[in-house]
């Protein structure tokens, strides 16, 4: 099989904006009318391999590959013994053998590299210590139904660590025409490279320090943990260096009375948002949770690379 032309989706950017479009289209096309979903998957088996903790995550690829008609198999990390039980290419290459497709959450993006590279099937990015592309594709779904059309020429903003979640988010944003601002505070900012690569793509990132700054004019605004899973080492210094970025009613005071409040979950409540601002009537987080289940079943789609 000639590797180059096997599809992964390591991060949003592996799809071109056409095919960003199609997917978003097809899943909500599909949430719509879940008596259309085909039975793409119908005698194929997928693999799900965690080396963290996850409830939306694993449920939601479970679920979406299940409603194809496919099998999926979980697997912890531990169990799997990635790099230490077993090297990852023999890993990858035996997963193959029985699977058409590997999804895979780990702590070292380059471990995803190396399926994609060795696997010979398509690798599909759970998350990783860089990136999050299923939940940036359910993101703009929830985005687009919540503001009733396309995002492009809308205002995304970010605050908090410019991490896995907020770098996905802005390559789909990039891909898409979303506008999207990014405020941390110093040290923890979107990485220049995640930044540069937006911009060849033709998007609108920038930083703004200021979080109060940042939210003016947002159409949503974003946060995450502070202190993402494999960071635990770096908590307290986390806490200290993030408490002027706490998503609250006075920051969303800030911002539009319509303005939408997103969280990837899971949220520390009192720390990055509180409980009034997650609960309130701007928050669309459980519909973000909801939407990953039909995120995850348009990219499986996409990547069989059949029309549908
Ligand atoms: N948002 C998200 O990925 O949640 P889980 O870590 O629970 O999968
Ligand atoms: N940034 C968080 C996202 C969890 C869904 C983490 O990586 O832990």
């Amino acid at each position: 099989m000639n590797l180059s032309a096997v599809p992964h989706f390591l991060d949003v950017d592996d799809l071109s904006a056409p095919a960003l479009r199609r997917v978003l289209d097809r899943a909500l096309g599909w949430k719509e009318n879940p008596g259309k979903v085909p039975d793409l998957l119908d005698g194929q088996a997928v693999a799900a391999v965690f080396e963290k903790p996850s409830a939306r995550t694993r449920v939601s690829f479970e679920v979406a590959v299940s409603t194809l008609r496919g099998h999926c198999v979980t697997l912890r990390g531990e169990e799997l013994g990635l790099g230490s039980r077993e090297s990852v290419a023999d890993v990858a290459r035996t997963l193959a053998s029985y699977c058409t497709m590997i999804g895979a959450r780990v702590f070292d993006h380059r471990v995803l590299e190396e399926m994609a590279r060795l696997g010979g099937i398509p690798v599909i990015n759970l998350l990783s210590d860089t990136a999050h592309p299923g939940q940036a594709v359910g993101d703009l779904l929830t985005l687009e139904e919540h503001l009733g059309g396309p995002v492009e020429g809308r205002r995304l903003v970010f605050i908090g660590d410019g991490n896995n979640v907020a770098a996905s988010l802005a390559l789909a944003a990039a891909l898409t025409g979303l506008e999207m601002i990014v405020s941390s505070p110093p040290g923890y900012e979107l990485d220049d490279s995640v930044v540069e690569r937006a911009r060849n793509l033709g998007g609108v990132v920038e930083l703004v320090a200021d979080p109060f700054d940042a939210v003016q004019g947002a159409d949503a605004v974003y946060t995450d943990v502070w202190t993402s899973m494999g960071q635990e080492a770096q908590n307290e210094a986390r806490i200290a260096a993030f408490g002027a970025y706490q998503v609250n009613a006075e920051l969303m005071a800030a911002a539009r009375h319509d303005t939408l409040v997103l969280h990837c979950l899971p949220a520390k409540r009192g720390l990055e948002i509180t409980d009034e601002v997650i609960d309130g009537p701007n928050s669309v987080v459980w519909t973000q949770a909801a939407n990953r289940m039909h995120s995850y079943r348009s990219i499986l789609v996409e990547l069989t690379g059949e029309d549908s």
